[in-house]
């Protein structure tokens, strides 16, 4: 028999690369895409064609319809479950509160009563997508005992989910685990994040579609890793024996602006700094004139989580899990991936 695995966020970035990996372990794969007015499956409609109805089947779902989630997990009844659905953006939440704490806090808290409910407690295994923005701004480096205090809205909603998975493992027994997941990036990457905006304002830089790139602040620190890296994790953290809670992280950080300059290294420019504050410019050294990033204050949020380091070593004891892909690796990829996306594209 398949294992069955259920995923909320199917469409998103770590939802298709999670996808891409169970199927290769010969899971039979349910995922829960949201109705959308327009088409919201491109990452994964490849999956779909090969394998759709077969041993990949999509559901419509919402993480903020309970009556829709119980029917799915009562019908479905998977072996895993895997929540990464959520409003991901930061600055978004500040400006969508209530509805990152509906989607992103009680959707949790939906799945997990509807396990209860259903009497699968026992059955299922449940994985939880926390994030290293829970923990805000707190110590130099953060692992799992590091105390959490939250700097937004999209956090705070995390955090109560990071709670009740919490609850729910020690109240009902059940096999609910958390990965705290630092920043990951990659092709997939959604495009008004900050690393993939990037890469692919250096892509139109490069191939002259654009002249300059304008972002918001440039001094928060981040730990980056590969999401390829990081779906692995996750995947680990299910199939180990005992439910936790794991940091994933690759113990680096960088800042946005070192990002910055690494992708215009991938087209052979090398970026100077000159001015302050929103006066800011970045330069291409070779040609002082030549502005290439700009700083606009609407980037900006009300509070920022000004440096992430994480600690895997828990992760790496236990799970045996290292991320493999470096910095500077990945940026290049995303940057040449960019490349090639940007030369087919009309815009
Ligand atoms: P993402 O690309 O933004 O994907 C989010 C997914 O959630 C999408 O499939 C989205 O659907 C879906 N979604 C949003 N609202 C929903 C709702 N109300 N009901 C059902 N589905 C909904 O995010 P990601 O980067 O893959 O991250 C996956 C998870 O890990 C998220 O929970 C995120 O908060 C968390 N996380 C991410 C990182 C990171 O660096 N990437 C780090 C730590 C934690 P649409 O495609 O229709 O929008
Ligand atoms: N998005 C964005 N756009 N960020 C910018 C910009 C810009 O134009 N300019 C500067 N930044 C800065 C942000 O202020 C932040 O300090 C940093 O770049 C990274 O921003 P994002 O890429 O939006 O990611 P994030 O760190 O806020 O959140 C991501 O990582 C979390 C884990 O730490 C998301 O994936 C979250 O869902 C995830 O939980």
């Amino acid at each position: 028999m398949k294992k069955k695995a259920l995923i909320f966020g199917v469409t998103g970035q770590d939802g298709s690369l999670l996808t891409r990996l169970l199927l290769k372990k010969n899971y039979e794969v349910h995922g829960v895409k949201r109705r959308s007015s327009s088409f919201n499956t491109g990452r994964i409609d490849d999956i779909f064609k090969k394998e759709g109805n077969k041993t990949f089947f999509l559901h419509f779902g919402d993480l903020t319809d309970a009556l829709n989630i119980q029917a799915l997990i009562a019908k479905i009844k998977p072996n895993e479950i895997y929540n990464l659905g959520a409003q991901s953006h930061v600055k978004v939440s500040f400006d969508t509160p209530e509805y990152t704490a509906n989607a992103d806090a009680i959707g949790t808290l939906r799945i997990l009563e509807s396990i209860r409910a259903a009497g699968l407690s026992k059955k299922i295994k449940f994985y939880q997508a926390s994030t290293s923005e829970m923990f805000g701004n707190s110590k130099k480096s953060q692992n799992e005992n590091t105390p959490f205090h939250p700097e937004s809205p999209y956090g705070t909603a995390k955090l109560f989910s990071y709670w009740i998975t919490r609850n729910y493992r020690s109240a009902y027994g059940m096999f609910a685990s958390n990965g705290i997941l630092f920043n990951h990036e990659g092709e997939y990457r959604g495009e008004t994040f900050l690393t993939r905006k990037v890469t692919i304002g250096v892509a139109r830089i490069f191939l002259r579609k654009s002249k300059y790139i304008t972002l918001g602040n440039l001094n928060a620190k981040r730990d980056w890793g590969d999401a390829q890296d990081y779906v692995e994790g996750m995947y680990k953290i299910l199939q180990h024996k005992n439910s936790g809670d794991f940091v994933l992280a690759t113990g680096k950080t960088y800042s946005v602006r070192q990002f910055i300059e690494n992708a215009f290294d991938c087209i052979n420019i090398k970026i100077k700094w000159r001015g302050k504050g929103l006066n800011e410019v970045g330069y291409d050294s070779k040609n002082t004139k030549r502005v290439l990033v700009k700083i606009d204050k609407k980037y900006f949020r009300p509070n920022e989580v000004n440096h992430l380091l994480g600690s895997y070593r828990k992760a790496k004891k236990i799970l045996k899990w290292e991320p493999k892909i470096t910095f500077k690796k990945m940026i290049k990829k995303m940057v040449l991936n960019d490349i090639n996306l940007q030369k087919k594209s009309n815009l």
